[in-house]
């Protein structure tokens, strides 16, 4: 517990979960945080946005909510409902909602896949107003000091119909995320894996050459995650062409000529 009176009540980094900055990104996150402002995460798959808000909920002592948005996801997914329980409707809090009422934070991974009435209530939260009507109950919760929305998306593989309104997204601080540089993903994967540093970095090289080809060859390139899958099996004794193939190459494709063009950049990377 830090002994200086201020609202930040995490026990510090020592027990949150491993999250390697690559930048300010914990600064922002943390101004945010003090200023009552929500936050939107933007990049690729696996680059580390969910390990973040994990880690920054940890430092800042905050209760996390998390939920995976998808296309049937409405309102009162997040915000609650009536249901039958024991011949008796009760209301029962959706974790929006539980997130406002204990100063949590709540973290909507996926945003963009969400229902449109999905967007509405957020607004009258990410403004100075911090609301949450419950049309359902006819109450007006006021969010606890503490309460924070963070949203996530991947801006790559949405098409245009399925970006943030502009009045939705400007009522966020955005962070770009993009995957770490060489040496810092080479610790993260080592971190991850267990795998020793030296022997990850061909594998970060490999996995630059694969990035490269996305939007010719690869619709996206290839994950920080995947590099520590691949990483994790060959430091449990995987030959390293195995894993690479089971875990950087059939991941990203199912063409089996682009599949040939990257098991001949994997030779050319580790001769
Ligand atoms: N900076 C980092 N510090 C620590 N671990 C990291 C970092 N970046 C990536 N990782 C590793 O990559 C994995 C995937 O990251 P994460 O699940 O946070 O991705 P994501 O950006 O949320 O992806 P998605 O958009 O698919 O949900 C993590 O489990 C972790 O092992
Ligand atoms: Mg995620």
């Amino acid at each position: 517990m830090q002994m200086d009176g201020s609202k930040h009540m995490g026990t510090g980094a020592a027990d949150a979960p491993f999250y390697l900055a690559q930048g300010d990104e914990c600064d922002i996150f943390t101004a945010a945080y003090d200023n009552n402002l929500p936050v939107l995460l933007k990049g690729p798959t696996g680059c580390g946005k969910t390990r973040f808000v994990a880690h920054m909920a940890a430092k800042l002592g905050r209760p996390l909510y998390t939920v995976a948005c998808h296309d049937d996801l409405a309102a009162a997914d997040l915000i609650g409902r009536y249901l039958l329980k024991g011949g008796e409707t009760v209301w029962v809090d959706g974790p929006l909602t539980r997130a406002v009422r204990e100063g949590a934070i709540c973290y909507l991974d996926e945003v963009v896949e969400a229902r449109k009435d999905v967007t509405v209530v957020l607004h009258p939260l990410t403004d100075d107003r911090r609301i949450l009507p419950i049309d359902r109950t006819g109450e007006e919760l006021e969010a606890m000091p503490g309460f924070m929305l963070v949203a996530s998306y991947n801006p790559g593989y949405q098409n245009i119909l399925k970006t943030l309104k502009p009045s939705t997204r400007q009522r966020f601080i955005s962070l770009e995320f993009d995957f770490p540089a060489p040496e810092l993903e080479a610790r993260v994967v080592s971190q991850e894996s267990g795998l020793p540093l030296e022997r990850c970095k061909p594998l970060i090289r490999l996995a630059g050459k694969l990035r490269g080809l996305k939007g010719q060859d690869l619709e996206e390139g290839v994950s920080t995650r995947l590099v520590v899958y691949a990483a994790t099996l060959i430091a449990q004794g995987m030959p390293t062409e195995r894993a690479i193939l089971a875990a950087m190459v059939e991941p990203l494709t199912d063409d089996e000529d682009i599949k040939r063009g990257l098991l001949d950049l994997t030779t050319a990377v580790f001769g």
